[in-house]
């Protein structure tokens, strides 16, 4: 059976909190179109809102009030971040730079993943951050009045080097920071549009103080993440193509496209217009056999979020498929490797799982059984994928979760396939 179609998704989710926070600590007021109304924006919102900001969001067109670099105000109760690490990694970084304390909650998986990434360089900087728990949430983040640092984290993390500007922004104190490889930048491409004096090159970011930030005036593009289902979707079915609109081609997101075409997918991508700094253009793919590939570490951040898609598409490519250099994904909404492998072994995948990645051997012959998404919204959607492929016999035990990132993506997958 073939696909064909064309799909506007959502906006971009790493975009759209940024969006909020960094409209809050403008002067004046932002304006954002085509914001992604998803639970992990929302936490961002309901956060910033208990933080004192003012945010009218209709339709995903939101008007934010700005109120200034050092403007918000303790908050009355827990700040509840739900399943947000973008969440509560950045605001986390806004609170260490103003003068009060705040407590940040969030769900089981939320409550489990790493937060000593953060407290490093926020403490480095003089904020005091306690875990109460080791790691993970609940954590009070006591602001100060924080001074410069020169920072090198040993993971390649956009929410930690996030925290880092955003504290260091509202303090009004030079950073600079070095990762061991280039984690996505929308942080430093929408600081950059909205007049700070930031320079990024590779790994390496330096930000200077400033005292104002002028407000945004931004379409958020489509979120490559979303589109990467469709796009494998259109590459397994047995022909037909799916052509994807307005969709971010931010080249530190792009990984899975390479890695697709690599795999002897017809991708094709052209960027048109660009807001704040960031592209955005159509992608296009058609039905292709697939190879496997090895993926190498070096090429996991700009595609980390993808590595789930990358293994269901790897069952359906001719050969093997190893990712190395991957340890992240054991601290994601799920502990992925384990996730991914297990759940292709229950629908008949041979897979196995390595300390930093996994490896996966290619078939034709029809796959069902039962998943088990773990609350992971991408393993639920990789995997509704592969459930989509004719021949499949397999079901998802829980897509509800696809409401922190997609909620509409089982309609759209609906769409495309009838
Ligand atoms: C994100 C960064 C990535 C990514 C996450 C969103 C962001 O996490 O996996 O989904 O918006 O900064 P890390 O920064 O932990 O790599």
């Amino acid at each position: 059976m073939t696909v064909s179609g064309t799909v506007r998704v959502p906006g971009d989710k790493s975009l759209s909190h940024r969006a909020l926070i960094l409209g809050t600590l403008a002067d004046g007021e932002s304006r954002v179109r085509g914001l992604l109304d998803a639970e992990d924006v929302r936490s961002t919102a309901r956060v910033l809102t208990a933080l004192g900001a003012s945010i009218d969001w209709n339709d995903g067109d939101a008007r934010v009030r700005g109120r200034g670099r050092r403007g918000l105000r303790a908050p009355r109760q827990d700040l509840d971040c739900g399943n947000s690490g973008t969440t509560a990694r950045l605001m986390a970084g806004v609170v260490a730079g103003h003068p009060f304390a705040a407590r940040f909650v969030g769900d089981d998986s939320l409550s489990r993943r790493p937060m000593k990434r953060i407290k490093q360089p926020l403490e480095a900087m003089g904020a005091t951050v306690e875990l109460e728990r080791g790691d993970g949430l609940p954590m009070v983040v006591r602001g100060a009045d924080l001074h410069p640092v020169v920072w090198t984290t040993s993971i390649a993390s956009a929410q930690t080097k996030s925290a880092v500007l955003l504290g260091a922004l509202v303090a009004g104190i030079r950073v600079e920071l070095h990762e061991p490889g280039p984690s996505r930048d929308h942080t430093e491409r929408l600081l950059a549009a909205m007049g700070a004096r930031i320079a990024a090159d590779g790994g390496t970011v330096i930000l200077e103080p400033e005292a104002h930030l002028a407000p945004l005036d931004m379409q958020v593009p489509g979120d490559p993440s979303s589109a990467a289902f469709f796009i494998a979707l259109a590459l397994l079915r047995d022909g037909g193509d799916v052509e994807l609109l307005d969709v971010g081609l931010n080249e530190r997101r792009l990984g899975f496209f390479h890695v697709a075409r690599r795999m002897g997918g017809d991708v094709s991508w052209e960027a048109m217009s660009a807001t704040a700094g960031e592209p955005a253009g159509a992608i296009r793919a058609s039905a292709s056999p697939l190879r496997g590939t090895t993926i190498e570490g070096h090429e996991v951040p700009a595609m980390i979020d993808e590595l789930v898609l990358v293994a269901c598409l790897a069952a359906r490519a001719e050969g093997v498929t190893t990712v190395r250099g991957a340890n992240e994904l054991r601290v994601k909404e799920s502990d992925r490797i384990a996730t991914v492998v297990g759940n292709l072994r229950a629908i008949g995948v041979r897979a196995e799982e390595t300390t930093d990645g996994f490896v996966v051997e290619g078939s034709q012959a029809p796959l069902s059984g039962l998943v088990h998404a773990g609350g992971d919204h991408r393993i639920a959607m990789a995997f509704g994928v592969l459930a989509s492929v004719p021949g499949n016999d397999i079901a998802i035990d829980d897509r509800s979760c696809v409401a922190v990132s997609y909620p509409r993506f089982w309609d759209d997958l609906a769409r495309l396939t009838r």
